[in-house]
């Protein structure tokens, strides 16, 4: 392959996303994990199994930061999930010391990636990233907004019998509590939500979608999901691998858009070979409008603890 990707973080998530990454067969993928032997021990099973499914790329591990050179994009996944009862902003500091040294450490290493950032809490972190790395903002994208759709998604397939591919939904906003499932976007087959479902079943769908994180970590008890947050990442690099123009929520930088400045935040953006090529400003109801709002001053808290 003459594609690399690195994720950094070999535990749930990383793996997860070298898993479904290797699935696409899109790129050469370097785990890199502190803990010894983890992210060698997960890159030659992952290796192992792909003689099985006919795919030829290369997987490996290390515990060092120079297998991860002229990569073409980099994956931080390293840092603390969520306990029980704890919220992604409880994970600030801890995370914030994992993510400086893991970008200061890649983009000496590869100058010219893109960062896609997993790490909680989402939108600080990627921030942080974007700070560290001090390079174009459309090169950090943070991946939060197609984990939270494709959540919301279940839950109205679920809910309505309908196939997931007929049903869109597009939840912005930070990635905490107060991220805003947009009703009236939404759509089963370009019915919108709202007229398609009771306002109660809604509101039911709407909260779960915000709390669907925590939902997940009070099931498992240690650790938090990464099926379903690992192959929207996995969705993300292969749009920007492929160029594909694919326009997804995910945390973007703004500068301007949606009245927000200098902050990252989930928005439905364009993904490409440069990393973020637009962002789209949706029509939103007032109602949704002064939602986001709120979201944006939980993010804006968070970032503002790390200057
Ligand atoms: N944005 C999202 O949608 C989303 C979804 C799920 C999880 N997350 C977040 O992703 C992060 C990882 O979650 P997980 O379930 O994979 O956790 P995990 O504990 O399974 O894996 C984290 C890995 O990071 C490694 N690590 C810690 N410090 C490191 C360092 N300095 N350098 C390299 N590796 C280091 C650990 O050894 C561990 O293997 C958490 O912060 C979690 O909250 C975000």
């Amino acid at each position: 392959m003459d594609r690399k990707v690195s994720i950094i973080g070999a535990g749930m998530t990383g793996s997860t996303t070298a898993h479904w990454l290797a699935e696409r067969e899109i790129a050469d993928i370097v785990l890199v994990d502190i803990i010894e032997g983890i992210a060698q021990g997960k890159a030659l099973d992952l290796q192992e199994a792909l003689p099985v499914i006919g795919k030829d790329v290369r997987v490996t591990g290390s515990n060092e930061y120079d297998a991860t050179a002229e990569s073409d994009i980099v994956v931080i996944t390293a840092g603390l999930p969520r306990k029980p009862g704890m919220s992604r902003d409880d994970l600030l500091f801890a995370n914030a010391e994992i993510v400086r040294k893991a970008v200061e450490e890649t983009i000496k290493r590869s100058p010219e990636a893109i960062y896609v950032i997993l790490t909680n809490p989402l939108d600080a972190m990627a921030f942080l990233a974007l700070k560290v790395a001090n390079i174009p903002p459309q090169r950090v994208i943070g991946q939060a907004g197609i984990l939270d759709s494709a959540r919301m998604r279940a839950f109205v397939a679920m809910e309505l019998g309908v196939s997931v591919e007929n049903i869109h939904c597009y939840v912005l906003g930070g990635h905490g509590d107060e991220m805003v499932p947009l009703t009236q976007i939404s759509n089963v087959a370009g019915i919108p939500l709202n007229k398609i479902l009771s306002s109660d079943r809604l509101e039911t769908i709407v909260d779960r979608t915000r709390k669907g994180g925590g939902e997940i970590v009070s099931l498992l008890k240690t650790g938090s999901a990464y099926y379903a947050p690992a192959v929207a990442v996995a969705q993300m690099v292969e749009s920007i691998l492929k160029n594909k123009h694919l326009i997804v929520p995910a945390s973007a930088y703004l500068q301007g858009e949606y009245g927000l400045r200098e902050m990252f935040f989930g928005v439905p953006v364009q993904l490409g070979r440069n990393g973020v090529e637009r962002i789209i400003e949706y029509p939103l109801s007032e109602e949704e409008a002064q939602a986001l709002k709120l979201s944006a001053q939980a993010v804006a808290e968070n970032i503002s603890k790390l200057k």
